[in-house]
């Protein structure tokens, strides 16, 4: 059942059971993350790996330490400017917090969501919410509650409906060794933005990223129709000629050639408006019965950055 009804949804999470809830970046699977066999039920749903821990939604800066032990300062300055909102930062984990939400690592992945609805939902729980996106896994993250439904049928009692995402695209996730604060996953805070509150961040290379984070496998974000990724949309084109095409372009129209189906994220040459469309065009492109879908990179500054992280993944 698609629905609004805050209290249904707190009712169903204090029950032990799962559902989908809104978030400002994309739709989350929820259970109380205080609960080993509640979130075993995300695991089995999304056919996700033990391996690949969990983030966990606080309602409050206060009930951080509920989680989460020997905060560095850098994590509380960004805390302190980014929350509520899609900053998730790697903690040393309370020792209360289930092993299957952190794959059994001494850390515990935290954020405040800013979204009216998981905020309310939030407050009407003393337990914080496990939530990955509510895709099954490795899949396109779902922007919108008729995504969800598309994925799960009726598998999935209950997606609370919150509209489209405001920001479309995932956290970006940060951590700390050696109190040095270290990007896991680019994502809708830009690398930019992070740096002007606490100075230069190490980003973790995609080698370097499995040991740490081994939910940042390089194939990711994928469509089920092949996708290739290039910054000339045209050379792609010709090495493609007589196939059926879907174009993934950043602000332009490419006229002139045989596409069967084209999506601008951004005829205004946003990159914020170019990541709230991003998913909903491959679900689209996903959904036409194209043989490739063929994408443009997107300048590499600010949230292009991660525009482009989630294309090459999906390339993989
Ligand atoms: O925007 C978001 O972050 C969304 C919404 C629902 O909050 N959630 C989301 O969750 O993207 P998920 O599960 O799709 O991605 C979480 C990522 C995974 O790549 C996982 O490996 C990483 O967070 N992660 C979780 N706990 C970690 C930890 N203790 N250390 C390192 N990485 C961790
Ligand atoms: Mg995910």
């Amino acid at each position: 059942m698609i629905t609004k009804n805050i209290q249904l949804a707190a009712d169903k999470l204090k029950d032990g059971e799962i559902l989908a809830i809104p978030t400002e970046t994309v739709y989350g699977l929820a259970a109380n993350a205080y609960s080993e066999d509640a979130v075993k039920k995300i695991f089995d749903l999304k056919n996700r790996p033990n391996n690949n821990p969990l983030i966990v939604h606080i309602k409050s800066y206060d009930f951080l330490q509920n989680v989460a032990l020997d905060i560095p300062d850098a994590a509380i300055k960004l805390a302190r400017e980014f929350w509520p909102g899609p900053l998730t930062l790697v903690l040393k984990k309370q020792a209360h917090i289930p092993d299957l939400v952190t794959a059994a690592k001494e850390t515990v992945a935290v954020r405040m969501p800013n979204h009216p609805m998981s905020i309310a939902l939030l407050e009407k729980l003393d337990f914080p919410i496990a939530a990955p996106s509510a895709n099954p896994f490795g899949s396109i993250s779902p922007t919108s509650a008729e995504h969800v439904y598309h994925y799960f049928k009726d598998n999935l009692d209950l997606i609370l409906d919150g509209g489209h995402c405001e920001k479309g695209i995932e956290s970006t996730i940060i951590g700390f060794q050696n109190n040095e604060a270290i990007l896991y996953r680019h994502g809708s805070i830009s690398v930019e933005e992070i740096e002007r509150v606490i100075g230069k961040i190490k980003i973790m290379t995609k080698n370097e990223t499995a040991p740490e984070a081994p939910g940042m496998l390089s194939k990711h974000y994928a469509p089920s129709t092949k996708i290739f990724l290039s910054d000339d949309i045209h050379e792609l084109i010709k090495k493609h000629s007589g196939k059926k095409i879907g174009l993934l372009s950043f602000d332009k129209q490419i006229i002139g050639v045989d596409i069967l189906h084209q999506e601008i994220l951004s005829s205004t040459s946003s990159l914020e408006q170019a990541a709230y469309n991003l998913y909903s065009a491959l679900h689209r492109l996903d959904s036409y019965n194209l043989e490739v879908i063929l994408a443009e990179r997107l300048p590499n500054v600010g949230l292009g950055k991660t525009i482009n992280d989630r294309l090459e993944r999906a390339t993989k």
